[in-house]
C-alpha cells in the first residue's frame, strides 16, 4: 500500500468554520474563517468553497453557525427559518446542500417539538453536521475501494473538474477512486481536464494531485476525444451534482460530451458519487435545475479580459449525462452496473440507502 498524504479543506474550531479558500489556489493556501451564516452562505455562493459533498457539509455547519449566532443575538431561534432559506440559496444544482440541510432542518425541528435547552439544541445541530462530514469521508474511502477495482493494472484515466479532498469531506469521489488505484500500487496516470471557465482541474485537481503525488497530465477541455482515438484513455471517472430516479447525471459542464466521445470510442464512463446525490423524487434529468454563472467568467481567464469589450456569453455551470452513456455508478453502498430506473429502484431497496 502507497501511503498518501491527508488534505481535509475543512476545520471546526470554537464553532466557527475554517475553509481553505478555493479561489486563490493554487498560488495561495489560505484558510478563511466564517462565523457568521451570511459568510458560509456568501463562500458557497462565490465558490470559495464548492464540490457538491462538500458544500453538503458546509451547509450544514453553516445552519449550525446560524442557529448558535441567532440565539446569541436575540435570545430565540424564530428566525431560524431565515437562516435556512439563507443557505439553501446559494447554489440550485448540487443536491448534497439541500439533502444536508433538511437533516439539520429535521433534528432542530425534533429538538424544538422535543423542548430541549437552547445550548443543547445548538450542540445537537454542530454534532450533527459533524457527523455528515465524517459519514462523507467513510463514503468516500469505500467509493474508492469499490471504484478502484474496476481499473485495469496499469490505467489511464480521464476525470474533470475537481472531485477529490477538496470537493469533499478530505478523500474525494471520482478522484477518489484514481487516490485509491494509486494507493493499492497500481501504475495510474490521471488526465486532468483544464475545466474551463472555472479551472478547477487545472488550479485544483492539478494541485491536489500534486500534493499527493499522484502522476497526472493537465490537458485542455478540448483534447479528450484525439487522446481516445489514439488508445491513450482507459476510463473517464466523474463525480455527480444530482442523480435522478432513472439515472441521468448532472455534473460540471462538459461531462456530456465527454461521455459521448466514451461512448464513440467504446472507452467506459464512470460516476463515482455518495448516495446523498441521489435525488430520487427528481424522475430525469430535464428537471434537474441548471446554475447559470456570471457571462464573466467566460470572457476572462486568470483575472484578464479574453474577448472583445461588449462580447456576450452563455455559462451553464452543468450538463446532464443520460443514463444511457454511463457504463456505472459507484457508489459507497457498491456498484450500479446497469444504470436505469428499474437498477436504481434495486438498489435503493436492497441496500438499505
Ligand atoms: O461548480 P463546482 O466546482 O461546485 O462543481 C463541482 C462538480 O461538478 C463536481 O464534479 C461534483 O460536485 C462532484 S464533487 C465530488
Amino acid at each position: 500500500m502507497k501511503k498518501i498524504k491527508d488534505l481535509r479543506p475543512i476545520k471546526l474550531e470554537n464553532n466557527q468554520l475554517h475553509v481553505i479558500n478555493q479561489l486563490k489556489l493554487p498560488q495561495t493556501t489560505e484558510w478563511v474563517r466564517l462565523s457568521t451564516y451570511q459568510e458560509v452562505a456568501r463562500a458557497i455562493k462565490e465558490m470559495v468553497v464548492r464540490g457538491a459533498p462538500l458544500i453538503g457539509i458546509v451547509g450544514a455547519y453553516g445552519f449550525a453557525i446560524g442557529i448558535n449566532q441567532i440565539y446569541r443575538e436575540q435570545g430565540n431561534f424564530s428566525s431560524a427559518e431565515d437562516v435556512l432559506q439563507t443557505l439553501k440559496n446559494t447554489r440550485p444544482t448540487a443536491v448534497n446542500l439541500f439533502w444536508a440541510l433538511e437533516r439539520v432542518w429535521r433534528k432542530f425541528e425534533r429538538a424544538m417539538a422535543d423542548k430541549k435547552p437552547p445550548e443543547e439544541v445548538i450542540k445537537m445541530l454542530f454534532k450533527e453536521a459533524n457527523k455528515i462530514e465524517l459519514e462523507d469521508y467513510h463514503a468516500n474511502r469505500a467509493i474508492g475501494g469499490y471504484g478502484q477495482v474496476l481499473l485495469p493494472e496499469k490505467a489511464r484515466v480521464l476525470t474533470h473538474c475537481n472531485t477529490g479532498a477538496l470537493a469533499t469531506s478530505g478523500w474525494g469521489t471520482a478522484l477518489g477512486v484514481i487516490r485509491s488505484a494509486y494507493e493499492e500500487g497500481k501504475d495510474v496516470l490521471a488526465y486532468v481536464d483544464e475545466t474551463r471557465p472555472y479551472l478547477q482541474g487545472a488550479r485544483l485537481t492539478a494541485w491536489e494531485l500534486q500534493y499527493e503525488g499522484i502522476p497526472h497530465l493537465l490537458i485542455t477541455d478540448n483534447s479528450a476525444g484525439f487522446l481516445m482515438k489514439k488508445g491513450m484513455v482507459d476510463a473517464v471517472i466523474v463525480g455527480a451534482d444530482r442523480i435522478t430516479g432513472n439515472g441521468d447525471v448532472a455534473n460540471k459542464i462538459g461531462t456530456y460530451s465527454l461521455s459521448v466521445l466514451a461512448k464513440e470510442h467504446g472507452i467506459p464512463f464512470y460516476v463515482a458519487a455518495p448516495t446523498s446525490t441521489f435525488d430520487l423524487e427528481t424522475l430525469s434529468g430535464e428537471e434537474i435545475p441548471i446554475e447559470e454563472r456570471s457571462e464573466d467568467e467566460v470572457k476572462t481567464c486568470g483575472g484578464c479580459s479574453i474577448a472583445p469589450e461588449g462580447t456576450k456569453a452563455l455559462n451553464y455551470s452543468f450538463d446532464v449525462t443520460p443514463a444511457s452513456n454511463i457504463t456505472a455508478i459507484i457508489t459507497e453502498k457498491g456498484i450500479i452496473s446497469h444504470v436505469d430506473r428499474d437498477h436504481i429502484e434495486k438498489f435503493i431497496k436492497y441496500r438499505g440507502v
